[in-house]
């Protein structure tokens, strides 16, 4: 298949990208480097440099590459950032994937596949989160992915398009070659990781006093060869609407630290403090559709197996893409 894969140098879609290639495919990453990095695309891709928020360089991608389907990555994708600056989500998120959404419409490519998130959720009270629950969600961040996905559901219903969701919940991990490389890092696993590297004093906590059974928050980490996989299973069936993506195992902070303290061999100092704002006490998958209908199954379900392929990048990279 040709696809065309927008945000190929971030985190996720550097990984995709990789394992699509290894499945010979080929792959045109269509991204702005503005967050990601040049060096995480495979090189045997090829990169065009552009951004969704202008409607021209998409259109003529497509026309130019007029892939058999599309994969979508391309978005900001930091909820306290979302709540300092919606409009930013909004143009970005919801403006740049009606863009590429108009390019598709107009060079008649049907399928694309979307990198969704379980923030569209917000903060559900059942567990496992299915994809029957209602979405509301509660930052800028989750309603601009929201928003784009009700887009695609119309274009699906008036337009012929052949939509897929993917709602991810932890993306963490990595391959030897690409890895988690941001600037800030706001994530769990790498900040714990840099106090490993000797980087950081400690890692700050968030919170000790939810009502989980050790007091601090639970989530559902998911490797990204998993989420690469799931999106060469959306691709290769007939298939449209959402699926979540997780483990269905829920971890809490404190175990994820001792995890990475097992992992590393070095002792992770805790720096106890204060909620973040909207953090849900808990968020677990219920993935069983994706067994189900995508035929997915994660190979990498263990958390000591996710950190240890995180620590092996960091390790290798420990000023990430940088090479100094
Ligand atoms: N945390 C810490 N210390 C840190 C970083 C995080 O205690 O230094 C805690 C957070 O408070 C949270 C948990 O670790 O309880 C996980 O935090 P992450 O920032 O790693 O991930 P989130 O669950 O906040 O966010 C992820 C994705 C978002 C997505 C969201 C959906 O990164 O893009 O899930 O809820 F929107």
């Amino acid at each position: 298949m040709k696809i065309l894969l927008t945000g190929g140098s971030g985190y996720i879609g550097s990984v995709t990208t990789e394992l699509l290639c290894d499945d010979g495919h080929e792959v045109v990453v269509f991204d702005n480097l503005e967050r990601g990095h040049r060096e995480a695309v495979d090189p045997r891709a090829k990169l065009m440099v552009g951004d969704l928020r202008d409607p021209q360089p998409i259109r003529e991608a497509m026309r130019q590459a007029k892939p058999d389907a599309v994969v979508h990555f391309a978005a900001y994708a930091l909820v306290g950032e979302s709540m300092q600056d919606p409009h930013m989500y909004f143009e970005n998120n919801l403006g740049g994937g009606l863009n590429l959404l108009a390019a598709m419409l107009e060079s008649g490519v049907k399928k694309i596949i979307f990198s969704s998130t379980c923030a569209t959720y917000g903060q559900p009270e059942v567990m496992p989160m299915t994809e029957a629950l209602p979405q509301k969600p509660t930052n800028p961040y989750g309603e601009s992915k929201l928003m784009f996905e009700t887009a695609l559901r119309w274009a699906q219903e008036r337009n012929g398009i052949q939509p897929v969701f993917l709602r991810y919940f932890n993306a963490c991990g990595a391959t030897e070659k690409y890895g988690e490389d941001h600037d800030p890092e706001t994530h769990l696993i790498p900040n714990v990781l840099k106090v490993a590297l000797g980087q950081a004093p400690a890692v700050p906590v968030f919170g000790n006093d939810y009502p989980t059974p050790d007091g601090t928050c639970i989530r559902d980490y998911i490797h990204i060869v998993d989420l690469a996989r799931a999106h060469i299973l959306a691709l290769e069936k007939e298939v449209t609407g959402a699926f979540n993506l997780g483990t269905g195992t829920g971890f809490s902070v404190q175990q994820v630290v001792e995890t990475c303290q097992q992992v590393t061999g070095h002792e992770i100092p805790v720096a106890l403090s204060p909620r973040r704002p909207g953090d849900p006490a808990c968020l677990v998958a219920g993935a069983t559709k994706a067994h189900e209908v995508l035929g997915w199954q994660p190979r990498y379900p263990d958390l000591q197996t996710i950190v240890q392929h995180a620590w092996n990048w960091h390790h290798a990279h420990p000023h990430g893409y940088r090479k100094e």
